[in-house]
């Protein structure tokens, strides 16, 4: 626990803590969304990577929710705002790109919060997080701007690719049955 920090500017770290890890949570769940539906519309590839920036996301709400627990606070289970149902391919990535793009901005905003109340670990985490969203940012608007320049020929291309992952499965069930833990 951060004994450098004020009561106040330990509540206001808290709170940036918190506001990011809600806006982690709506993209988890945004983006497990959109998973879902560009799978079934057959663009495997995409559907794939944005899984995969989901599960960075979960890392993401975890690292917040760490730090939360080391303040003595507790991590929110509130998302930011309502998961958008039922966006065509093209919306999904002007959605993700500007999403992205809002969380750079907002986190920036919080770093300084961070830096203002003497909390500079806090503030290291929201500089590595932002470079994650970065890239994030940047693959979401390049397909978005493939799907928009292209017309048709960029998902002519993407239809029919597998959505695998290539992640292996993990899980309390899964490690227990490769004997690495006992269940006991
Ligand atoms: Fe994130
Ligand atoms: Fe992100």
């Amino acid at each position: 626990m951060a004994k450098n920090m004020t009561g106040d500017g330990k509540a206001k770290v808290l709170e940036a803590l918190n506001k990011a890890r809600s806006m982690e949570l709506f993209a988890i769940h945004q983006y497990m969304n959109q998973h879902y539906n560009v799978d079934n519309m057959d663009y495997g590839e995409l559907a794939a990577q944005v899984k995969l920036i989901a599960i960075d996301e979960m890392r993401h709400a975890e690292q917040f929710a760490d730090r939360i627990e080391d303040l003595g606070g507790e991590p929110t289970s509130e998302l930011a705002a309502a998961v958008v149902k039922g966006q065509d391919i093209g919306a999904v990535f002007v959605f993700n790109a500007n999403l992205e793009d809002d969380t750079i901005a907002t986190y920036n905003q919080l770093l300084h919060v961070c830096r203002e109340n003497g909390d500079s670990t806090s503030m290291k985490l929201f500089e590595s997080i932002i470079d994650e969203e970065q890239e994030h940012f940047t693959y979401f608007d390049n397909i978005k701007e493939h799907i928009q320049n292209l017309n048709g020929a960029y998902l002519a291309k993407i239809a029919g690719t597998p959505s695998s992952t290539g992640l292996q499965p993990q899980g309390f069930v899964i490690r227990k049955a490769a004997g690495t833990t006992t269940g006991a």
